[in-house]
């Protein structure tokens, strides 16, 4: 069976101390990164600087979520400064998404591509070759701490059937409400990546918590 890759958002960290945060994960697969603009959704986070001196420091590779406008203009920005995947969302994307799949790569990052909970997958069939991530938004992004949809799941279902029969390449990312009570549906659909931030920071010991979700995604 696939081996799950478990990515803490720290979104969830005190952001006052970002350097131990990232140190309290470091059995982690992919640290995630959430970028707003507070256009493309209703909040504001950190962008390129803040990522650059999270990279010089963590133990884990940094995940790129990038939740703005004109995703083009600065993702491969955070290719160039080490991200190991940078995903843009398809609903920003003003040209064709598979022009900055090109210029991620380029610049020596996977590449990936992010949908809202109501963006249908097979709009975006066709560019989907090109990616080597796929993040299916199970919130509405902007926010961490919110109630995981699960009428999502159709998409992470579609998604895997869709690799399982050799017509994409790519990792099927979750985000967004993922615990020790969904995880397992989220595993169950065919999800590869498990993105958490409350749950992962929310708990005493952050690196039980990774290792208990782990577990229950491998199940
Ligand atoms: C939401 C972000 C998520 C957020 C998830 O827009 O994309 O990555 O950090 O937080 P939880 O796991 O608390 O839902
Ligand atoms: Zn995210």
């Amino acid at each position: 069976s696939r081996s799950p890759l478990i990515a803490p958002s720290l979104l969830s960290a005190d952001f006052a101390r970002l350097a131990e945060e990232s140190q309290r994960v470091a059995d982690a697969d992919w640290l995630h990164f959430d970028v707003m603009d507070a256009h493309f959704v209703p909040n504001l986070t950190f962008g390129l600087p803040v990522m650059q001196a999270v990279r010089a420091v963590s133990p884990v590779p940094l995940d790129c979520h990038l939740m703005i406008e004109a995703p083009e203009r600065w993702a491969p920005g955070y290719a160039e400064a080490g991200a190991r995947n940078v995903t843009v969302h398809a609903e920003a994307c003003e040209g064709d998404p598979r022009a900055v799949a090109r210029d991620l790569r380029a610049a020596g990052s996977l590449a990936g591509l992010a949908l809202k909970p109501g963006t249908p997958l097979e709009e975006y069939l066709d560019v989907l070759p090109v990616f080597d991530t796929l993040l299916v938004m199970t919130v509405e992004p902007g926010f961490g701490g919110q109630r995981f949809l699960a009428e999502t799941l159709p998409k992470v279902r579609r998604a895997r059937e869709l690799v399982d029969t050799g017509h994409l390449t790519l990792l099927v990312e979750v985000d967004g409400g993922i615990n020790t009570d969904t995880i397992e549906q989220a595993a169950a659909a065919g999800a590869d990546v498990f993105v958490a931030g409350s749950a992962v920071y929310g708990a005493d010991d952050p690196a039980r918590a990774i290792a208990g979700l782990r577990a229950q995604a491998a199940a």
